[in-house]
Order: structure tokens, then sequence, then C-alpha cells
């Protein structure tokens, strides 16, 4: 069963999801870093050269060529991994329902203003157009908010914690979820 780490842009998806992968024994996947090495180019490249819209169709097909289960990641089978998403990942219901076919989706969240921290310049996060601000992302969130709570099947907090805490904590809840 995989594990899809979903949530905005700076909720600490990528460390969590290495310190997740060293816990739990299984292989890690980023899907953007999938795409870019893909694309031979950076996300913000893409957005520019190509428009969103076709980010978003590399998006699906990389979740669904990692979802698929036939390929090999440091040696180990595919078929188990930590996907950690683009925070844009589910807005494509398509994609939500890839994700849970073999896994379980846990939601990330974190206030505005720690993900305004994390973000830093934002340069690398095109959806935040320039603006960054407590303001634009908190308006992001919110119109963002339904989709990825409906999207969740484990919601688990960051804000002031560390990632090994937070991977503990993602895994005694999946095997909660795994029993009801
Ligand atoms: C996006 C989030 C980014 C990346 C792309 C679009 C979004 O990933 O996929 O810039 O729409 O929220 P991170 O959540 O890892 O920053």
């Amino acid at each position: 069963m995989n594990i899809a780490l979903i949530g905005f842009m700076g909720v600490g998806k990528t460390t969590v999801s290495r310190a997740l992968g060293r816990r739990a024994g299984m292989p890690e996947v980023e899907v953007d870093q999938w795409i870019v090495e893909k694309a031979g180019c950076s996300i913000p490249e893409i957005f520019e050269r190509d428009g969103e819209a076709a980010f978003r169709d590399l998006e699906t097909a990389a979740i669904q060529e990692l979802c698929s289960g036939d390929f090999l990641i440091n040696g180990k089978a595919g078929n188990g991994i930590i996907l950690s998403c683009g925070g844009g990942a589910v807005l494509r219901p398509e994609n939500v329902k890839t994700l849970k076919k073999d896994g379980v989706v846990v939601l990330l969240t974190a206030r505005p203003e720690t993900v305004l921290r994390r973000v830093g310049d934002g340069k690398s996060r095109p959806v935040l157009g320039g603006e960054v601000t407590i303001l634009h992302i908190t308006e992001l969130m919110e119109k963002r908010r339904a989709v990825y709570e409906a999207a969740a099947d484990i919601t688990v907090v960051t804000d002031g914690r560390k990632p090994e805490e937070i991977a503990g904590d993602i895994l005694k809840k999946i095997e909660q979820y795994r029993k009801e």
C-alpha cells in the first residue's frame, strides 16, 4: 500500500516524506522531482514555457506511473512507496482516484504564517505568482481547503513539530485507519 502526502506548498511534505521513509523503511519519491527529471527543466520553467495546464498533465502522468507499481526505486519494488505530491496534485479528481486506489492519502496542514516562512521568496512556487504574502497564501489555502479535506483519509498538523514526530503520528493514524 502506498502513502501519499498531500497539502499546501510549504506544509513540509518533502521533509516529512524523508522521515517517514526512514521510519517505515519504504522508498519515497517526490512527484515534482520526478517531473523535473523527466522534463529536464525546473517547475517554474515548465510553467513559464508551457503553462500550468501542461504541468498538470505531466503531474497526472507522473502520479499514474508512480502508482502503477511496475517500476523500481533504489532497487526496491515500487509497490508500497511514499509519494510526496505537489500542492496542486489533488485538484484533479482523477489524481485523487489514482492515489487512493492502492494507497492512503495523508493531508499535512500548517498555518499560513508557517507556510510563509517555509516558502522563502516563493520563486520556486509559480502558483504564488510572486505574491508571497500572508493574505495571498491564506486566500489560496482557503480556496483549496475543501478539495484537500475531501481527498484526505488522515490529517496531520505540522506547525511547530519535528519531522520524526510527524512521521510517527502518521504511522499511528494509518494503523488506526486500516483497522476501521
Ligand atoms: C504547486 C505546488 C508545488 C508544485 C507546483 C504547483 C501547487 O509543489 O507542484 O509549483 O499548485 O500548489 P509543492 O507543494 O511541493 O511546493
